[in-house]
């Protein structure tokens, strides 16, 4: 719990971050914090609570550490009481959006942490909802709270930041806010402001189209990649040798991502969110994600039409997390290979650099034992590796040649 001042102050933090333990609210509140804010980070996590107080990062974000020992216990303080939202001017909501089976949103956490926030919420709140959502979830929340006799300020701010790379990227990028009123519109002005970047002023629903665009955007972009290489590997051919004819010196390809296993915790499912905003009428969305999605099963083929038995052949899966120099497993495809591969027969071998998991083997053990290897996520250290001779290589990325 928070130690508050005995003497009446208009509010004891100016922020207090909801979901504040997670990859989006922890650097937030760092950042915030070092911009001189007094911030209190809320989370329902409270395992992870004596790690982020003793000034530890529980994740890989690069630069984190050393500005979370600056300001943790100082003016960044973590809360263990949803009650602490009183005691805050602003309130950032950064918890997790995930889809349900049907590959709809799952909106009860949202509405579930509103009925916990309600006894504590003040009409001179402002509550900026930064977690990415279905298109009309931030008029929803509004309209839900004021049915409950509750009008605070509020505004959607979607945060756009490469997981990994959240403290470099909060100071460099224009952050889009939108606030139902000119009150919540000015304080997240000030919030962000603050950070001394570009604000981008839209309307509401444009904010949350904004933040849906531009992941499944970046998902398409991935899935062309992938069925490009796919045509071009059906045909015999080397995609790398293509894909460099392409690109090289030639401007209007320079877009064009390698490629590679696309998922992660928000590719696939804000995707699907906009899918399901648009009754399930967005073909390129889908094609996407059936394309992304399919290429874990599209190597194990094509491996088994180059040759390869699996019965009883070792196979190797080097990097497991969803993308490269980082430690974040969650909806990673190295996990659906792996599980291709044993249903297949293959003895699987995984490793990674980052993920901490006693059932991996290290980089040098799985390419020693090893008869196929396959690139799950090209971590940097991997470009340094010599593969012996007689090896199958299964590398999208061009890690090895590069
Ligand atoms: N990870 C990214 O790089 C990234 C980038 C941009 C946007 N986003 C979006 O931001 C949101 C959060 O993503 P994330 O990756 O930080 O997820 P995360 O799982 O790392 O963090 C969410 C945190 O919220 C906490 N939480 C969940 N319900 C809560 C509740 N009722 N009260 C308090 N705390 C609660 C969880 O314990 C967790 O610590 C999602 O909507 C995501 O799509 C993520």
């Amino acid at each position: 719990m928070i130690q508050y001042s005995s003497h009446p102050m208009p509010h004891d933090f100016d922020v207090l971050i909801i979901g504040g333990f997670g990859h989006v609210g922890l650097p937030l509140g760092i950042v915030l914090a070092d911009a001189g804010f007094t911030v209190a980070l809320q989370d329902i996590n409270q395992k992870i609570r004596p790690m982020i107080e003793a000034g530890q990062m529980p994740f890989m974000e690069h630069d984190a550490e050393p500005l979370l020992k600056k300001v943790i216990g100082k003016n960044l303080r973590c809360s263990t009481d949803i009650a602490d939202i009183a005691r805050a001017k602003t309130i950032v909501i950064t918890i997790g959006t995930p889809v349900d089976e049907y590959l709809s949103p799952k909106t009860r956490p949202l509405f579930a942490l509103a009925d916990a926030m309600l006894p504590h919420l003040r009409d001179d709140h402002c509550l900026i909802l930064r977690s990415t959502v279905y298109p009309g979830t931030t008029l929803a929340l509004k309209r839900y709270l004021q049915q409950r006799g509750k009008q605070p300020h509020i505004a959607n701010c979607p945060e756009r930041i490469v997981q990994g790379f959240a403290i470099r990227e909060l100071r460099e990028l224009p952050q889009v806010i939108a606030g139902f009123s000119p009150e919540a519109t000015a304080c997240a002005r000030g919030l962000f402001g603050k950070l001394g970047v570009e604000t981008i002023e839209v309307e509401v629903e444009e904010a949350e189209l904004t933040k849906l665009f531009l992941n499944a955007w970046r998902y398409m972009q991935f899935a062309a990649a992938n069925q490009f290489y796919m045509i071009a590997a059906e045909r015999g051919l080397d995609y790398d040798r293509v894909y460099r004819a392409m690109t090289h010196n030639y401007k209007r390809a320079k877009d064009l991502p390698r490629p590679g296993f696309a998922a992660g915790p928000c590719l696939f499912k804000d995707t699907m969110q906009l899918a399901a905003a648009n009754r399930n009428q967005f073909l390129l969305g889908h094609a996407a994600m059936m394309v992304n999605e399919g290429l874990p099963a599209f190597l194990v083929t094509l491996l088994k039409q180059r040759g390869t038995m699996f019965a009883g052949t070792t196979v190797g899966v080097l990097g497991m997390a969803f993308k490269a120099d980082i430690d974040d497993p969650r909806e990673a495809l190295s996990y659906k290979l792996v599980k291709l591969l044993r249903f297949e027969g293959a003895e699987v071998l995984c490793s990674d650099e980052y993920i901490r998991d006693p059932t991996f083997v290290s980089k040098e053990d799985l390419i020693k034992r090893a008869e196929v290897i396959v690139v799950g996520v090209p971590h940097s250290t991997y470009r340094s590796l010599v593969l012996p001779e007689g090896k199958v290589v299964v590398d999208l990325w061009n890690t090895f040649r590069s």
